[in-house]
């Protein structure tokens, strides 16, 4: 069975996106975006999305938010609630008015995280089965889970992520349907590898060369999977389970660490007890 969710997205035009600043080991100061080429790469991927049946929502961009364009940390969605991201960088803490503005303008309820914890919304936390999956460490406290967990209802698994390079949790793990999905077990710690087992009865596991191209950042809408890469071996099995792979190049935004999923946010996720669905 499909995923119940991924049809709906927010996406935020890359007007202003940049590498200003530097808060992940991707991003250089001296190297400079192509903008038109990042804006080609943004149509591209909006665009795909569309054909593959998603409906796409936009959020204006903003003069000095270069990665506002990353929706994917705006928050948390479930239902019509929308819980902010805490960003732990104080270059990104300026997203969150215009995140919340939107979510308001759009009818959601808007629950806060307590102000001392950090937590970077869907790039920390993806739906999969009954649970909600967030990864901590880089970006995301430990302590967030909790909170989350309180504030949506839903069951919250814990990740501890292991590499400065996948330092959020879409950078190591995609759901595909309810019972598969594509992972990077080298971004996790040995406790993390032992939860994303129990919890995954299928998985293609990327190798680390293979994760660090971000082929785990991947927006599956349906049986279409849209990645910025796909290794030969990695397209196979996903044919073999019946998905189609559209690979969307997204490389002026890997110089900020960040590929398909991270520029995308679902907005049709409902957690809480039955979870994902
Ligand atoms: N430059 C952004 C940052 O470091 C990239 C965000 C990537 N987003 C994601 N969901 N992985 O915060």
């Amino acid at each position: 069975m499909t995923l119940p969710w991924g049809y709906r997205y927010l996406m935020c035009p890359p007007e202003h996106f940049g590498v200003l600043y530097e808060i992940n080991p991707w991003m250089h100061r001296e190297v400079r975006v192509d903008a038109e080429r990042a804006r080609d790469q943004w149509d591209g991927l909006k665009t795909t999305l569309e054909e593959a049946g998603a409906q796409i929502e936009l959020l204006d961009p903003s003069p000095d938010l270069p990665d506002l364009v990353f929706t994917a940390n705006a928050g948390v969605v479930n239902g019509n609630q929308f819980v902010p991201s805490r960003f732990r960088h104080p270059q990104r803490q300026a997203e969150v008015p215009h995140d919340v503005a939107w979510f308001e303008a759009h009818g959601f309820n808007v629950d806060w995280l307590p102000e001392d914890v950090h937590h970077e919304g869907a790039g920390d936390a993806l739906p999969f089965a009954a649970v909600l999956l967030s990864g901590y460490r880089f970006r995301s406290d430990a302590a967030s889970h909790a909170y989350l967990s309180r504030l949506t209802g839903a069951a919250v698994r814990s990740v501890e992520l292991a590499d400065e390079r996948l330092y959020h949790l879409d950078l190591t793990f995609c759901p595909l349907d309810e019972r598969r999905a594509i992972t990077a077990p080298d971004g996790w710690d040995r406790y993390g590898r032992r939860v994303v087992e129990a919890l995954v009865p299928e998985r293609i596991d990327l190798d680390l060369d293979q994760a660090l191209a971000f082929c785990a950042n991947s927006v599956v809408v349906g049986t279409t999977v849209v990645m910025p890469s796909c290794p030969p071996p990695v397209g196979r099995q996903l044919e073999a389970w019946g998905f189609d792979v559209v690979v969307c190049p997204v490389d002026e935004f890997l110089k900020a660490g960040g590929a398909c999923r991270c520029l995308t946010l679902a907005l049709d996720v409902t957690l809480g007890p039955q979870g994902g669905r």
